[in-house]
């Protein structure tokens, strides 16, 4: 019997349990996103997103002495800079290159300058975890800076992850509001179970391909629309509509026209994303600070309608870019900022995959031709 015949297929996997896990629990009926236990919600009020990185790897919250060496080991110059001759790499893209096509690039290029990149250790790829995860803002904002014409900004290892990358795109101390949203952004994106870029770096992680390669595929994967791309697009839907009194005529065009609403919808929810609550706080503060909430305006409308419309709720990348936007980053930095949170997941999961692995190899359902006979070239 053909693998068809015995296993009806199951488009987009929807549903489909690949392997076990420990690391991320999803309630799509009610709502929760759990990292190794905790319940997201908690972690947004107590913790920090170094310590969910450590989190996510150890698989346990860490003591205080681990913490010290946790965040000093993410916090370092060493860790945290760009080797020069990827600075320099980067001075011959056109400006107009995109950020997401430089982050892809540039991570790969830094497994030409990691010490451990062939080694596939628990421990190698726990330390290329940490730089990795270090150098990934430094290479956004370094691209921001040097397609604007800027000099790049050094990373200052006495701020955090979250308050150095905002120190980094805009070489001023961050504000404490700027800091906090960050921190909260980050932890919120760094893992989601076996979504579409998680999965492309656990497939290839059990090929028994490194960190770096496993990376580069979750990029790749999350730069997409329907997947980490939607944050972009959600905001250029709010430029156009501007005015919150024309976002309700506008979102019931949209949905007569049949369109795709980006920021609403899952593959799991059937409720609200449980990020966007957190999401949408931090954008109307930031809006508030900045002087306009009506992103935020806009976006609630919008919800109103699509959730009575179409019982589509929003997901996490729903009120994301509002957040960014008020803080005067560029639209196309917002799918980066998802990359540079959820590589923590990302290296979670190929911690994970090589601590048990066997190589995905799916079948297909093969409904092409058969038993064709060759004609020679000369007599077609
Ligand atoms: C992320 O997987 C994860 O966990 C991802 C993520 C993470 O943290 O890693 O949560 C991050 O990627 C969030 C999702 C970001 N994407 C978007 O916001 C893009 C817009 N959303 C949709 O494209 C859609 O909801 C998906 C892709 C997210 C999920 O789509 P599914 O499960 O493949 O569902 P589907 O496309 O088959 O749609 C089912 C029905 C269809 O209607 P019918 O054709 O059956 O009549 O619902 C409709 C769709 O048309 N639908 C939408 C819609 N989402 C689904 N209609 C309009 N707008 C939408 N956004």
């Amino acid at each position: 019997m053909s693998a068809a015949a015995a296993n009806p297929t199951k488009p987009g996997l929807e549903d489909v349990v690949v392997s076990p896990s420990e690391i991320c629990f999803i309630d799509g009926h009610k709502g929760r996103l759990v990292y190794r236990g905790f319940d997201v919600d908690g972690l947004v009020a107590q913790s920090t997103f170094e310590e969910v990185t450590y989190l996510l790897w150890y698989g346990r919250l860490p003591t205080r002495k681990e913490m010290d060496a946790h965040v000093k080991a993410l916090s370092s110059t060493a860790n945290r800079k760009l080797p020069p001759k990827l600075l320099a790499m980067l001075r011959l893209f056109p400006k107009k290159t995109t950020p997401m096509e430089i982050l892809r690039t540039g991570v790969s290029a830094l497994s030409a300058f990691d010490p451990d990149a062939e080694d596939n250790s628990r421990e190698a790829t726990l330390r290329k975890s940490i730089r990795l995860t270090a150098q990934m803002p430094t290479l956004v904002a370094a691209w921001d800076r040097i397609r604007s014409g800027k000099a790049p900004v050094g990373p200052n290892p006495r701020l955090s992850l979250a308050g150095n990358f905002v120190y980094m795109m805009s070489g001023r101390k961050p504000t404490p509001l700027a800091t906090k949203t960050f921190d909260v952004a980050l932890i919120l994106h760094a893992d989601h179970e076996f979504n579409a870029s998680t999965f492309a770096a656990r497939v290839t992680a059990a090929t028994l391909s490194d960190l770096h390669a496993a990376v580069v595929s979750g990029i790749g994967a999350l730069k997409g629309p329907l997947h980490g791309g939607a944050n972009e697009q959600v905001m250029l839907m709010v430029e156009k509509i501007k005015d919150p009194g024309k976002a309700d005529r506008w979102i019931r065009q949209a949905l007569a026209d049949k369109a795709r609403i980006m920021g609403f919808g899952h593959r799991v929810y059937r409720v609200e994303d449980p990020r966007a609550k957190h999401l949408k706080r931090l954008a109307l503060e930031l809006g508030r600070q900045a002087g306009s909430t009506a992103a935020v305006e806009i976006l609630d409308i919008m919800a109103r309608v699509v959730s009575a419309e179409k019982h589509l709720f929003p997901n996490v990348d729903l009120y994301s870019g509002a957040a960014y936007a008020s803080m005067g980053i560029s639209t196309d930095e917002f799918t980066p900022i998802f990359a540079m949170s959820r590589v923590a997941g990302w290296a979670a999961h190929v911690l994970e995959q090589h601590g048990n692995n066997r190589l995905i190899r799916p079948r297909s359902d093969y409904t092409g031709l058969t038993d064709e006979k060759y004609v020679p070239l000369a007599q077609r």
